[in-house]
């Protein structure tokens, strides 16, 4: 499974602890940017993200701003997103099961790394149940966005 990060500014300091933390465990997190703490612009990190998934360059996705507010809400314009704000463990494992969301979202300067490591990882190990979250899925594919 190929995973990307990437965030803006207000992000940049936890992407760099999760590349770290996750190559000692032998998990390259594909890094799409920002490379500084240099101010720039959370929608066009968002659209480097979605652009990667929906090239089928990356199976999954970690996005990080400030907040993490600005850029789900950049990246979520995209059809065929679905990026999730993590804030705790059951809504990790339900943005999979029931959202089948393909990024998960993280706020910077908001959360913990040990939370955001947390979340995570259970994330990465929730499958999606299908069913009728399946037909609510294609509902929002059908929206006019
Ligand atoms: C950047 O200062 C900040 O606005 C951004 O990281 C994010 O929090 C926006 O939602």
């Amino acid at each position: 499974m190929k995973i990307a990060i990437a965030s803006d500014h207000g992000g940049f300091s936890l992407k760099e602890e999760l590349k770290k933390h996750y190559a000692k465990q032998g998990l390259v997190l594909e890094d799409l940017g920002t490379h500084s703490e240099e101010s720039c612009d959370y929608p066009l990190v968002a659209r480097k993200m979605t652009d990667a998934l929906l090239q089928k360059k990356a199976d999954l996705g970690i996005l990080i701003c400030g907040t993490g507010i600005g850029i789900s809400i950049a990246a979520n314009r995209v059809r065929g997103i679905r990026a999730a704000l993590l804030y705790n463990a059951e809504v990790a494992r339900l943005a999979r099961e029931h959202n089948n969301a393909n990024i998960a979202v993280f706020g910077g300067r908001m959360q913990k790394f040990e939370d955001v490591v947390k979340y995570f990882d259970i994330f990465l190990k929730t499958e999606f149940e299908g069913g009728r979250h399946e037909r609510r899925i294609c509902e929002l594919d059908e929206m006019g966005v």
